[in-house]
């Protein structure tokens, strides 16, 4: 980053060899006490990290020379934060009580979902829903599915119980309808858009199935499809019926958007007071990321450790492991999150920039990852920054086996083992986060999100880029449907093509 003596400072500080040196930086009295931090229903530990306090200061100096304070409050007052589409970006608003639009929003959700419950709302076969598919792709479908699997432990907890199509996939939707209740289920096509061709193709594919069951008959009372989108015209036009349509606003991102009427089968699945509990860990977040000093405000510090790593200590890549498969999702939703809203290589002018943003993200449950991935961070020749997620409330031995595994990774990673057999030893010094949220509710998991909602923006901010657009997967998207045309019209010739992409297509229509 040019003109920017802190980021020089920075580049400075990392360069010395015993800030990448644990043993060394544990001789410092104190070290653990100043790198946990406590909020709420949230225990952080970033003591294991390449970092000490003065690397710690000078970030947080970094955050403010990048006017994040000025910018939090851009994001809250509604002020056009996404430039590219000259929009705010209002989703912390939805879980604001003092907000108009929080009311607006519940009230549309709830009121549908009241009568779903309640078996006023009837399916094309004039049963009650009993079950819902989500039909919906990226941010229609990630948030949803993570905070269903997160609140509903229990199948037996669920109310509604909700299935996902995602992607276009024959053996998947064949699967889905052999799991599925068809005549008491509900197809919920959740787009923002309403033009995004898997989730139509799929909804498509669905339709065709239901008109040739005989006894399907929808009407103006009684319907199998409904929508949620911000396009409502769209949906109009796809035939659902108005009353089965729940609207969001257009400045709602779609990888912000589980807390708007896209979180409408959490609702279903977990019920009124969770999804409320929900919305209200994250608008404690909120309050915290608006008012905490940096030193100690949770987001900003979990984005000042990835700047750290991706643009000062220079590691590429990033893990999310939580210990606990109800949120085994999370780390497909934080990829989508991180990935889509800042790998970007414009600043908000427009300008390409010389430094890196978004790292690579993967993640699976600690557990499964253990027995796929770990060998690498054990005894692999890179370093990446990890962050082990584990929920202190537990009911089960099988929940303290699971936090014992997580605390034992890290020291390992940390401590590492010499052996006589040098083969079988682990050098150690490998560094990692640790999260620990003090249950699974609701409210925990509205604060985990909107922390790394807040975690983003503020990478954003120190990045100088817009974290609320994705122009990039426009052009793969732009290409298949060439593609696709040319093929059915026979003028594949007509497409400027390389050699490698022409003979792909040319092995496919064989
Ligand atoms: O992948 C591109 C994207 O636009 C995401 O940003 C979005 O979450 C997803 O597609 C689905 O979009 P929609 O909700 O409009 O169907």
């Amino acid at each position: 980053m040019q003109n920017n003596p802190l980021w020089d400072r920075l580049t400075e500080l990392a360069s010395q060899d015993a800030i990448k040196d644990l043993a060394s930086l544990w001789q410092k009295p104190n070290r653990h006490q100043a790198l946990v931090f406590e909020h709420d229903n949230i225990y952080l530990d970033l003591s294991k990290n390449w970092l000490d306090e003065e690397a710690l200061a000078a970030l947080c100096d970094l955050a403010s020379h990048a006017n994040l304070q000025a910018a939090i409050e851009q994001l809250f007052n509604g002020d056009v934060v996404n430039t590219t589409d000259q929009l705010p970006a209002t989703h912390t608003t939805l879980r604001d009580p003092d907000h108009p639009n929080y009311q607006d929003n519940i009230q549309s959700i709830f009121g549908l979902a009241d009568r779903v419950l309640a078996g006023d709302i009837k399916t094309g076969f004039g049963q009650p829903v009993k079950q819902l598919v989500n039909i919906g792709i990226g941010g229609s479908y990630l948030g949803p599915r993570l905070v269903v699997e997160a609140l509903t432990e229990l199948q037996s907890e669920s109310r509604i119980p909700i299935f996902f199509a995602a992607s276009v996939d024959d053996s998947l939707l064949n699967q889905l309808f052999n799991s599925i209740d068809i005549e008491h289920c509900l197809f919920c096509i959740s787009s923002k858009s309403f033009s995004t061709v898997e989730t139509l193709m799929n909804a498509r594919a669905i339709h065709a199935k239901l008109k040739n069951i005989p006894s399907y008959a929808p009407n103006d009372q009684q319907s199998s499809l409904m929508a949620i989108t911000a396009n409502q015209q769209r949906a109009l036009e796809a035939g659902i019926p108005p009353h089965m349509i729940l609207l969001f606003d257009e400045s709602i991102g779609g990888r912000f958007s589980l807390w708007s009427a896209i979180g409408f089968p959490i609702v279903l699945a977990a019920g009124k007071q969770k999804f409320l509990d929900l919305l209200a860990g994250a608008h404690a977040m909120d309050l915290h990321y608006r008012q905490q000093e940096f030193a100690h405000n949770i987001p900003v510090l979990m984005a000042l450790m990835s700047i750290w790593y991706r643009n000062f200590i220079g590691l590429s890549a990033y893990s999310c492991l939580p210990y606990d498969a109800r949120l085994r999702s999370l780390p497909k939703w934080l990829q989508q999150l991180m990935m889509e809203s800042a790998g970007k290589m414009h600043n908000v002018n427009g300008d390409v920039i010389n430094y890196p943003t978004t790292p690579w993200v993967f993640g699976d449950h600690g557990q499964l990852s253990q027995h796929a991935f770990f060998q690498a961070f054990h005894q692999g020749i890179d370093a990446l920054p990890l962050d082990f997620i584990g929920v202190l409330e537990h009911k089960s031995p099988s929940q303290d086996f699971l936090l014992f595994n997580l605390i034992a990774q890290g020291a390992a990673l940390m401590q590492g083992k010499e052996e006589d057999h040098s083969m079988k030893g682990c050098p150690g010094n490998k560094p990692s986060t640790t999260l620990l949220l003090k249950n699974l509710s609701a409210r925990s998991v509205g604060q985990l999100l909107a922390m790394y909602e807040h975690m983003i923006y503020t990478q954003a901010v120190i990045w100088n880029i817009n974290c609320f657009d994705q122009p990039g997967v426009e052009l793969g998207k732009s290409i298949a449907r060439d593609i696709q045309q040319h093929v059915e019209n026979n003028t594949l010739n007509e497409m400027a093509l390389d050699p490698s992409t022409l003979a792909l297509i040319k092995k496919v229509m064989e």
